[in-house]
């Protein structure tokens, strides 16, 4: 932490939520919290929640969440130190001397010198551009039909020939090598060093806001590599970043396309579809997936009409519907990929396959279809026995004859006919016991498995919220329920600050939120969790029922935990007593 806790609390506690964020979105009060339109993603109809009670904000469409230091950091997108300095500003107050630990100040100004320099790098190639030596750059993006509102928009630029232009311009503005090196946009050796860029038009890759994190350069004429990426560094994750997302997060689409190039990128939003984004030259992750998730559950892949491309959907489909997403594909022939699609066809003629996009089951059944010839009947066998067993991978009989109707009607082959096929095959399969049936099993054992984690995890959740927002409740768990009987990780260190506000006398979620204020991930998930409340709050008859069994629920659950972990017998015998205890006894509210 860089200030002391209670300065930061002093600065916290003298900005009201409510107040803050007035100032950028639009609030409606409803019961003891205000709504309004999400600031951090795009929505129609109102999820985001403030709750002046909690001094928090959370939106239920997005998940994003916290107290006003960390609105105030998402929103402007300050750094803590800068959040906490405007807030005091703000209210008056004077800050002291910063206190930060040797380490947290390297690793912050590493990281914000980074920033600095690939900012500075991006302006660099962006006035080489328009240079009479960047001509040939400028000529190649007109030529492929960029616009300069286009090329200014996405800070488009030129590497020229010169081996070490962009190094002696970083020497000249006092960066040293050892930092230049971590970069990743040089080479820099014993002898010399050396631009790792030359000509190539320059793609900035901004992350979500809009800060420039790395680069991809284009190579001029036929050299090789095709396309040169910046490699990793502190700054760039690539598994966790989409080029174009930065724009893409505000579209108001309701779906994001995802394609293969910087270019396809470039050439979708500039004709409007400014939800296009791009994992960049390396697969589609899970971490896209669930970056992407927050913005969106509905993904068309616009992937090139080529072998790579289909393969390449055939991965990306199984890692977007894995997080929830629903997942259709755009059918681009006779073009190689959007760019020349639009180039060729127009926009309209984009939009048109866009609502023709065909769901990704429906895809993935083409893809067989592709590997048989209909004219040999052997083959026509096994593409229907092939289609027969996909279709076994739907779990719930509605759904399977859904999609068996419409592969159906897609193939010409007689419905019922298909219907039995895929039922004799499923009986077969379920009979011998192997197969897809032993794997739809499996598939479903760890789905009850993880609805049974996700069940305990909310009722943890609950029971925090309601002890903040009824304390008195603890009396009602003395002696049965410590912060020991959450799961181990965020809730148990959430639950041990919760119960020991309580001891000190009031418990502030806003303040204790500030223990997470560096980690992110952490901190949105514990953001969520003091959120619970709003739509689950104690007050309907059902829920106050529901408190005696939640608490009984999470008991038994970490008593399950004791048992299996229990070294000797005594201790065993003792779980155990607790647990037969357990069955008997009843909370009641009032
Ligand atoms: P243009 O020829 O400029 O239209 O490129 P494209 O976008 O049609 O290129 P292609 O389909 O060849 O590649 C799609 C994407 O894959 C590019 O935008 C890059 O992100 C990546 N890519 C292509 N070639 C290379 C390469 O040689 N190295 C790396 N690292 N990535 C590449
Ligand atoms: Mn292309």
């Amino acid at each position: 932490m860089f200030y002391p806790d209670d300065v930061i609390e002093e600065v916290r506690n003298r900005n009201d939520i409510v107040d803050i964020v007035s100032q950028y979105v639009n609030l409606k009060k409803k019961g003891a919290n205000y709504f309004g339109l999400c600031p951090f993603h795009n929505e129609k109809s109102p999820s985001f929640s403030v709750s002046p009670g909690k001094q928090m904000y959370y939106c239920f469409g997005c998940g994003a969440g916290g107290n006003v230091i960390s609105f105030v950091m998402d929103y402007e997108n300050y750094s803590f130190v800068e959040a906490v300095k405007m807030l005091a500003d703000r209210a008056g107050i004077t800050l002291p001397e910063v206190e930060y630990s040797k380490e947290a100040r390297e690793q912050a100004s590493l990281k914000n010198m980074l920033l600095e320099i690939n900012k500075l790098a991006a302006n660099y190639f962006y006035y080489q551009l328009k240079q009479p030596s960047g001509k040939t750059g400028y000529d190649y993006f007109r030529n492929r039909g960029l616009s300069d509102e286009t090329i200014r928009h996405f800070g488009l630029g030129f590497a020229n020939k010169t081996p070490d232009d962009l190094y002696r311009f970083m020497r000249s503005k006092g960066y040293s090598d050892a930092i230049l090196k971590e970069t990743g946009l040089f080479f820099i050796e014993e002898r010399g060093a050396r631009d790792k860029f030359w000509n190539r038009v320059m793609f900035p890759i901004m992350d979500v806001n809009n800060r420039v994190i790395g680069f991809g350069g284009r190579v001029m004429g036929s050299g090789e590599p095709k396309y040169l990426n910046s490699p990793e560094t502190k700054l760039f994750d690539k598994s966790r970043n989409l080029y174009g997302l930065n724009f893409a997060r505000t579209s108001r689409a309701g779906y994001m396309l995802i394609c293969e190039g910087y270019m396809d990128v470039i050439a979708m939003q500039q004709a409007g579809f400014t939800n296009a984004v791009a994992s960049l030259g390396t697969a589609f992750t899970s971490q896209h997936a669930l970056l992407l998730k927050r913005y969106t559950d509905q993904a068309i892949l616009t992937y090139d009409s080529d072998g790579a491309g289909v393969k390449a959907a055939l991965r990306a489909i199984p890692i977007l519907k894995e997080v929830g997403m629903s997942v259709r594909v755009l059918n681009m022939k006779p073009y190689k990929d959007p760019d020349e699609f639009i180039k060729n066809l127009g926009k309209e003629e984009f939009q048109k396959r866009i609502d023709g996009a065909v769901n990704s089951f429906m895809f993935e059944i083409s893809v067989i279809r592709s590997g048989y010839s209909m004219q040999d009947p052997e083959q026509k066998t096994a593409f229907y026995n092939d289609i027969a067993k996909k279709l076994l991978e739907f779990p719930e009989k509605l759904e399977r004859d859904n999609y068996t109707e419409a592969v159906a009607r897609e193939y010409m082959i007689p419905p019922d006919d298909l219907k039995r096929l895929v039922a004799s095959l499923g009986g077969r399969i379920g009979g011998t016991g192997s197969g897809v049936r032993t794997s739809a099993t499996y598939e479903e054992r760890a789905k009850q498995k993880k609805e049974k984690e996700d069940g305990i995890l909310k009722s943890q959740r609950l029971l925090l919220t309601w002890l903040i927002e009824r304390p008195e409740l603890f009396d009602k768990i003395d002696g049965l329920i410590g912060p020991e009987d959450f799961d181990e990780g965020l809730y148990r260190e959430v639950a041990g600050l919760v119960f020991e506000e309580h001891k000190k006398g009031a418990i502030n979620p806003a303040h204790i939120l500030n223990h997470f204020a560096e980690g992110e991930e952490q901190y949105r998930e514990a953001a969520a969790l003091f959120h619970a409340s709003i739509s689950e709050s104690l007050d309907n008859g059902e829920q106050r029922r529901a408190f005696s069994e939640t608490v009984k629920k999470i008991k038994k659950h970490s008593l399950g935990i004791q048992s299996s972990k229990a070294k000797d017998i005594g201790e065993l015998q003792k779980i155990i007593r607790q647990q037969s205890e357990l069955a008997g006894i009843q909370i009641t509210l009032d």
